[in-house]
């Protein structure tokens, strides 16, 4: 009998590490509060704390957003997969495998590896372990970068049909229009001739439904937002969480909802060695939250070089899921 030698079976996951800069959130914060309208970079909700209240969000009845698209991805899923088509690698932003990938993993046909790019290398650790073990058999290589940076891809083992991207839960309309194009660029880049990307978009509806999901009665969504404030103090700020209120409303010209912090007296706030004053009714703006209609986003798609191919909705239109496909160089 020949015993089992560990070293010679073939890696389950294959760590790239690329040493992301992690950037720094006193500094981007100081910088932020000192433009003319104050503002604090999203990323910075999701620390553990707000990772759960990002979680707690999703379960609330006005919040439609996660709702919507696993049951648009539950009814259709294997549509998505068909459009994908067998033998393909997964490429996955941003390290948690929730439910989505998941469905949409299991959907696909004989899937040749799975990439997660996330910039925290432990949270990714854990999620590329977690998909192996889901998965007997795929490679799954998981790149510790910066996604929103130009980036090249490792290539699994096994040949591949093409690369897919998948990038769900409207996180795109984080960014402002003009880095949502560039992201689609450099997406477009990273997959390649033949590729694609699965993206979910929030789409534009009565604002009064909008507005509901990001105010909700029980404050859940003013706890996440007011956790980047707890999350500085910890890093040498003193802000007084009590003079601070939520607003979210939604802002028809731009076509979304932004995350507000007013500050409800006049204040001076220090951070470090900086020094930042607000006046009473002055807000600070957290994170912008874009709905797009799909004529929008197909344009935006084209600028960056997808053919927006297929697309799949609620019975409301309220949230899409939209494939888009490297447009063709002309010969
Ligand atoms: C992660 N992102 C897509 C959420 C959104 O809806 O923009 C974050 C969020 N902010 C408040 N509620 C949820």
């Amino acid at each position: 009998m020949i015993a089992f030698d560990p070293s010679s079976a073939p890696e389950r996951v294959r760590i790239v590490d690329l040493h992301p800069d992690m950037g720094d959130l006193r500094e981007e914060a100081v910088e932020g509060l000192r433009r003319s309208e104050k503002e604090l970079p999203c990323k910075y909700f999701y620390d553990a704390l707000g990772a759960r209240l990002f979680e707690a969000i999703t379960e609330l009845p006005e919040s439609y957003p996660t709702r919507t698209e696993l049951g648009i991805m539950s009814r259709t899923v294997h549509e998505m997969a068909e459009a994908i088509g067998p033998h393909a690698t997964l490429v996955e932003f941003g390290s948690g495998v929730g439910l989505k990938t998941q469905k949409l993993f299991d959907a696909l046909i004989d899937p040749s590896g799975c990439v997660l790019i996330d910039i925290s290398r432990a949270a990714l650790e854990a999620s590329a372990h977690q998909l192996a073990d889901r998965y007997d058999g795929i490679e799954v290589i998981a790149v510790c970068a910066d996604y929103t940076q130009p980036l090249r891809l490792p290539r699994p083992h096994r040949p591949s049909s093409r690369t897919v991207a998948f990038f769900p839960g409207s996180t795109i309309g984080n960014f402002t229009h003009d880095e949502a194009v560039s992201f689609l660029e450099r997406v477009a880049e990273l997959v390649g001739q033949g590729g694609g990307l699965l993206v979910g978009i929030d789409r534009k509806k009565d604002p009064k439904v909008v507005e509901g999901a990001y105010n909700d009665p029980l404050g859940v969504t003013a706890a996440f937002n007011l956790n980047i404030l707890r999350r500085l103090n910890q890093c040498g700020a003193d802000f007084d969480l009590s003079t601070f209120r939520h607003h979210a409303p939604y802002v028809e010209s731009e076509g979304r909802i932004e995350m507000r912090l007013v500050s409800e007296i006049d204040q001076s706030i220090r951070i470090g060695d900086a020094e930042v004053a607000l006046s009473a009714g002055e807000h600070i703006l957290t994170e912008h939250s874009h709905k797009y209609d799909l004529q929008q986003f197909e344009d935006m798609a084209r600028t960056a070089g997808f053919r927006l191919t297929r697309h799949w909705s609620d019975e409301n239109d309220w949230f899409s899921v939209c494939f888009l496909e490297v447009e063709d160089e002309p010969a």
